[in-house]
């Protein structure tokens, strides 16, 4: 009975009104208009050393012949490891295979590297053992490898690519991608996602730090050396072998330029534009011989790239010669105008050669056997991209593998994260650091001072690292998780012991004996694609420790204060500044926490120059070296050396009323984005309904009044709800995305309590025994009830009996670890 009450309990359409929504406004075919049609002619030719080998192509053309119809299809389609087996992989003769950021062998974020390469040894013997009457085509496997191996435990973890933008040395990018490659074929994995050199226009955009800067020439002047160092040089030996790998250049084109910054939306420029801002890397890349290109999921002008054929066929394939295979995005093929996940004959007729079909490669592979058969899709063109993902395969000398421990560096696990690639990457991050303030030269620091090292991200790897790092988003990982790997905090108490100095770590700042300075470290938490995305570019701090706080008492009580902010793109920070004597962006520098003290201590002159603009205002955006009217709180190419005068006249501190991050509910006792905290009975819940059935009041967890204490009173059904303008969730409910509560419970629920849908009663009842912090998490895909496409109340949790907890925040973003499915 009470069950029947409790449903529904977001208030918003009804289901059936709202699948109608969401289908009309991702499949309504977009006209293919002269303003997403691309000119080929009127893009510049690509000259590569690179030729076709005629008995390469000799060897394909008889291996073709012997092929089957459903073994070529098994070609240009790759199903994600996490829902698809060896056994899969021989019946659909499936030519690759590949792992999201959050697929891993079996379905463990950090499982040994052995295991990976246990796994790849799998795949490659059942693609090597299908039919004996039809010929051995061994398959290969793809992995986001976009910062070092990065979903590898102990792999060495390059600075996000925000920061190698920032060192301006295409030199070091060649070695960074050469010790990438190695480090793969560790674990038996032959090809990587990787470089993506987007140019970055608008830095909402959550994957803003996955690409080198804001105008072309950084990622154009990266591409080739990197795409060399994981690749190999056209010509030598070794090209795609041996300590080698694949590479792929994505995602074309113009991800980076995406209205408002949204992720997987829409580029809205002319064809020169998209031309001139956001294919110089590719043609860089094309020249030094990458095998595979990644298309967008992002549209042009309305149009999604993965079904463009002026562009994917008519720049990419025939204008520049390109004769590797273009593989798509994570099931973009899906938002193609008119396909499904599962039947797309429109992306392989645009120019698509492999399919990325995590969870829907079967029916991706059923419905291109039909359609070829059919007609629907032309012989030749499943001919041509067969034939492209055989050339790459010839030129990588899959045929002639054994499996992949077998190869030379499979196995040799004590080369992830040795001292060597480590060092590389240290050298990376002391380049890649770049000093926005130093007021009166505070730094370099003496060493052999009294060092006080506070804030969130002083001891904290995973922030350090940020997305992409063992997980999708990053989060959800433990400090054990990083065995090669030093905290920023580790390495300057390194460095000071070192000099006879001495350093304390106190994450909110508090001290008994006044220190000479202190360093405090903050920033963003890790995310990625779109769970990243921003509404506007200041920096809301998510810590729970006010590292502002922290640094306004540090100042106040006369220690000199540096600021070291680590964050995937340039923010609107400044509070901070003013708070802070010298101010540091440190990026997201990876592994090697050592190579930032290096810099403040001095080891290394400070060399790194923004390779975005630094706005002025959180609404400064887009922000962009050229724009008429630019005018930068610290222009592109800004950085100061250890010897320049770096004062800064004190900023204005007005926030405004801007967006903020859309991913933050609640966060210091404050609901977010324009949103309100309401109580009371559904369809009359008001901001404060008076204490009969529930009641609210401010509560402490690290600060005054940080949180908000309800306490239901079991006089009948009531809810507390964060409510507001409807938004848009179904992108995040696709991504798995949850709504996480930090809360505790200090009176356990004597009824049945619903949220989002989900009957989470036995969680909170384990929470009031507990009696500690800690975060509970509702899938959206779980929210049955709601219309994911206009939900105006992200959070409500409702009940009946009685029930007593303290909310101190409420997000969007990943469940932890062993949330379980919706029931
Ligand atoms: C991302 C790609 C990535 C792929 C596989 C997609 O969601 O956009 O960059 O290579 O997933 O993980
Ligand atoms: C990412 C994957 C991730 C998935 C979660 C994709 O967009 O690329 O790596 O596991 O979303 O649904």
């Amino acid at each position: 009975m009470r069950q029947a009450m409790l449903i529904g309990i977001l208030g918003c359409v009804a289901a059936g009104a709202l699948a109608g929504a969401a289908i009309a406004q991702d499949a309504r075919p977009t006209p293919h208009t002269a303003a997403n049609t691309a000119h080929p002619l009127r893009w510049p030719k690509v000259r590569s050393p690179l030729r076709r080998d005629p008995k390469v192509e000799a060897a394909i053309t008889r291996l073709m012949a012997r092929m089957s119809l459903e073994q070529k299809v098994g070609q240009v389609v790759q199903g994600d490891i996490a829902s698809i087996t060896p056994d899969d992989v021989r019946r659909y003769h499936l030519g690759s295979v590949f792992n999201g950021g959050n697929s891993d062998p079996h379905g463990q974020y950090n499982a040994p590297a052995k295991d990976w390469l246990a796994l790849a040894d799998a795949f490659w013997a059942a693609s090597t053992s299908d039919d004996p009457r039809l010929p051995r085509i061994p398959a290969i496997w793809g992995i986001d490898a976009v910062h070092g191996h990065s979903n590898i435990v102990g792999a060495t973890l390059f600075p996000h690519n925000v920061g190698l933008g920032a060192m301006r040395d295409p030199a070091l990018m060649r070695r960074i991608g050469a010790i990438t490659a190695i480090e793969m074929r560790v674990t038996g994995i032959d090809w990587t996602f990787a470089p993506t050199i987007a140019v970055v226009r608008d830095d909402r955009w959550g994957r803003t730090y996955e690409g080198f800067g804001e105008s072309p020439e950084i990622a154009a002047s990266y591409a080739g050396p990197l795409v060399e160092g994981l690749q190999g040089r056209i010509g030598a030996r070794d090209w795609l072998k041996g300590p080698h790998v694949i590479a792929t250049a994505k995602h074309f084109l113009g991800d980076g330029g995406t209205k408002n910054g949204k992720d997987q939306g829409d580029a809205q420029v002319s064809e020169a534009q998209l031309r001139d801002l956001f294919a110089p890397p590719y043609e860089a890349a094309i020249k030094a011989g990458v095998q595979s290109i990644m298309a967008s999921f992002s549209s042009w002008n309305g149009r999604k790239m993965t079904g463009n054929d002026s562009l994917l066929t008519g720049v990419i394939k025939q204008r520049w010669g390109f004769d590797g295979f273009i593989v798509g995005d994570w099931n973009a093929h899906g938002q193609v105008e008119g396909c499904t996940t599962t039947d797309c004959p429109q992306a392989i007729d645009a120019g698509l050669d492999i399919y990325m079909a995590p969870d829907s490669w079967k029916g991706i592979w059923e419905s291109t056997l039909r359609e070829v058969k059919s007609g629907a899709i032309p012989m030749a063109r499943l001919d041509d991209a067969v034939r492209r993902v055989l050339r790459v395969k010839f030129r990588a000398g899959i045929f002639d593998t054994v499996k992949p421990s077998a190869r030379p560096y499979g196995g040799h696990y004590e080369l992830l994260g040795s001292p060597d690639h480590r060092a590389v990457a240290r050298q990376a991050v002391r380049e890649s650091l770049v000093l926005l303030k130093n007021a009166g030269s505070l730094l370099p620091l003496k060493p052999g001072a009294n060092i006080l090292v506070a804030g969130d991200g002083a001891d904290n790897i995973a922030k350090q690292a940020g997305g992409w790092t063992l997980s999708w988003q990053g989060t959800g990982t433990t400090p054990a998780d990083f065995p090669h790997a030093t905290s920023i905090w580790h390495g300057i108490a390194d460095e000071v012991k070192a000099a006879g100095g001495n350093a304390t770590l106190s994450v909110d700042g508090q001290f008994t004996a006044k220190p000479d300075a202190a360093i405090v470290v903050f920033g963003e938490n890790p995310y990625a694609e779109f769970q990243g995305d921003k509404s506007d570019v200041a920096f809301d701090d998510p810590s729970t420790v006010d590292n502002l706080a922290t640094m306004r008492r540090l100042k106040a009580a006369g220690v000199p204060v540096v600021a070291v902010f680590l964050s995937g793109r340039p923010l609107w920070v400044n509070p901070w500044l003013n708070a802070s004597d010298a101010f540091v962006a440190a990026w997201l520098p990876g592994s090697e926490g050592e190579g930032v003290a290096d810099m403040l201590f001095g080891k290394a002159e400070f060399r790194g120059k923004l390779p975005y603009s630094w706005p002025k205002r959180p609404d400064q955006t887009p922000l962009n070296v050229g724009d008429a009217g630019y005018d930068p709180l610290f222009a592109y190419g800004f950085g100061l050396t250890t010897h320049d005068k770096g004062d800064l006249a004190r900023l204005p501190e007005n926030r405004g009323t801007g967006g903020g991050d859309r991913n933050v509910l609640f966060v210091r006792g404050k609901p977010t984005n324009g949103r309100h905290l309401l109580l009371g009975v559904d369809g009359a819940l008001a901001a404060n309904p008076g204490p009969e059935l529930i009641a609210a009041h401010p509560a402490d967890r690290s600060a005054q009044e940080d949180s908000v204490r309800i306490v239901w009173t079991g006089h009948g059904v009531a809810t507390a709800a964060l409510a507001g303008d409807p938004v848009d969730l179904t992108r995040e409910a696709n991504g798995d995305v949850a709504v996480v509560v930090d809360l505790k419970v200090d009176g356990a629920p004597t009824a049945p309590v619903m949220l989002g849908g989900q009957d989470v009663t036995a969680q909170l009842k384990a929470l009031a025994t507990s009696k500690q912090w800690d975060e509970l998490a509702v899938p959206l895909r779980c929210f049955h009830d709601v219309d994911l496409a206009k939900v105006s109340q992200p959070l409500a949790i409702r009940t009946a009996g009685q029930l007593d907890l303290t909310i101190s925040g409420v997000h969007l973003g990943s469940p932890p670890e062993g949330v379980a499915d919706c029931r």
